[in-house]
This record gives C-alpha cells, structure tokens and sequence, in this order.
C-alpha cells in the first residue's frame, strides 16, 4: 500500500514536471505579442487597408480633418463591448486647406478640403501594456499611445499625456472618441 503511494507521488510528480516543462516549452508563444509602452507601438505598413472607423472628421476647431483606420481585430467588435486586446486604431490628422485670408477652403461637398498630412496618432491595447504607465491616474486601461510625423516613423515632439489625459474620461466607451458613431455609421 505504502509503495503503492510512493509510485502514485512519483507519477504525480512526473505529471507535474512534464506540465510544468510543457508550459515553459510554450511560455514564448505569449511573447509573440509584444509588450507595448506608451510611445512604443510603430504604425504598421499596411493600416490604410484596414477597415475604416471614420472617415473625413471635420476638425473646423483645429483646422484639421482626420481619418481614422482600425485593425480587423478591433473592426469585430459588437455596440456595447470593450475593444479586445490587439485593436490598434491609427489616426491620421490632415491640414484643412486655408483660402488666402486664412479663412478655411469648403469643398463643393461641403466639407472641408484636405491638405497636407500633418501627423499619425496610434493606439493599441493589450494585456498588461497599460501597466507601465505614470501616473497611474492617467492610465487608460491597457491602452497606450505613440504619435509621429507625417511620415509615420519619425515620433513627433506630443507629450503622451496629454493624450491620455484627455481619452481617460471616456471609460464608458473604452476610452475612444466617436465610439457611438462608429458602430452607427459601420457597414459590416
Ligand atoms: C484634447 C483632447 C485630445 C487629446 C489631447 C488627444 N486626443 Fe486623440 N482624440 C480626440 C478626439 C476628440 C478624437 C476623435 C476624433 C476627432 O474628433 O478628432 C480622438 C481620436 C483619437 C484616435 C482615434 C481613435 C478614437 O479614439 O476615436 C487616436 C488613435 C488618438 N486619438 C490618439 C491620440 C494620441 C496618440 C494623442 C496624443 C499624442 C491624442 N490622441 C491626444 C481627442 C484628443
């Protein structure tokens, strides 16, 4: 009986070390997504054949409008749900084009005519890329920012901050901006 108990713990110990083998065999699946801080995430190559989140955002205030792209794994998700970790949403931020008086150029759409590519804002959220943030006040969830030139790849001089200062009141739609209109205007 007593050796019985003795194979039983050996057994069970193998069965441990193997899982625990296992589990370290696999520990570097989890790393395939990276761990992102604020100012880190890059804006990917191919983000202007995602799905779009909004298009021609008439910035009259700023003098600006701005199209925003969102990745397919954000593009899935249903009204009422929190974004899932993976969503990136690239926005791009254009100058309005100004008549000779400075007053803003209105298109025969009646909107506001684009001009040059000023900025590429990116957020992204994922597990745990939220934590590194200080101060921790001013975290918004596991979401984290970065912004860059026109040429998406050069960081422009933003404070990140100020972007999440000003996202953070937004907890009822994930801290994004124009969450309702998004699942308002979207297609499919
Ligand atoms: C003063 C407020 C304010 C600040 C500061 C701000 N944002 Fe935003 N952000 C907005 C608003 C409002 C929108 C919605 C689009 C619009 O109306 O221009 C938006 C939209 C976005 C989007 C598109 C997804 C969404 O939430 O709709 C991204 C990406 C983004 N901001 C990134 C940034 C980054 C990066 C910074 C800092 C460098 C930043 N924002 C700073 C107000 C702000």
């Amino acid at each position: 009986m007593k050796r019985l108990r003795h194979a039983t713990t050996i057994m069970l110990a193998a069965m441990l070390a193997t899982t625990l083998l296992i589990g370290c065999a696999q520990t570097p699946r989890t790393f395939q997504t990276p761990q992102y801080q604020d100012g880190e995430l890059s804006v990917p190559e191919d983000y202007r054949n995602w799905p779009k989140f909004l298009s021609e955002v008439q910035r009259t205030d700023a003098k600006q409008v701005r199209e925003i792209y969102i990745n397919p794994i954000g593009h899935a998700t249903k009204i009422g749900e929190a974004f899932p970790n993976g969503t990136l949403a690239v926005m791009e931020i254009y100058k309005a084009q100004e008549a000779s008086d400075g007053t803003l150029l209105i298109g025969a759409d009646g909107k506001l005519v684009k001009g040059d590519l000023l900025k590429v804002a990116i957020m992204g959220k994922g597990a745990g890329w939220g934590e590194s943030v200080v101060p921790a006040e001013l975290r918004n969830g596991d979401w984290v920012y970065a912004m860059y030139l026109a040429d998406g790849k050069t960081k422009a001089p933003d404070d990140l901050n100020t972007c999440r200062a000003c996202h953070l009141p937004l907890t009822s739609t994930d801290y994004v901006f124009r969450y309702d209109e998004y699942f308002q205007k979207r297609t499919n």
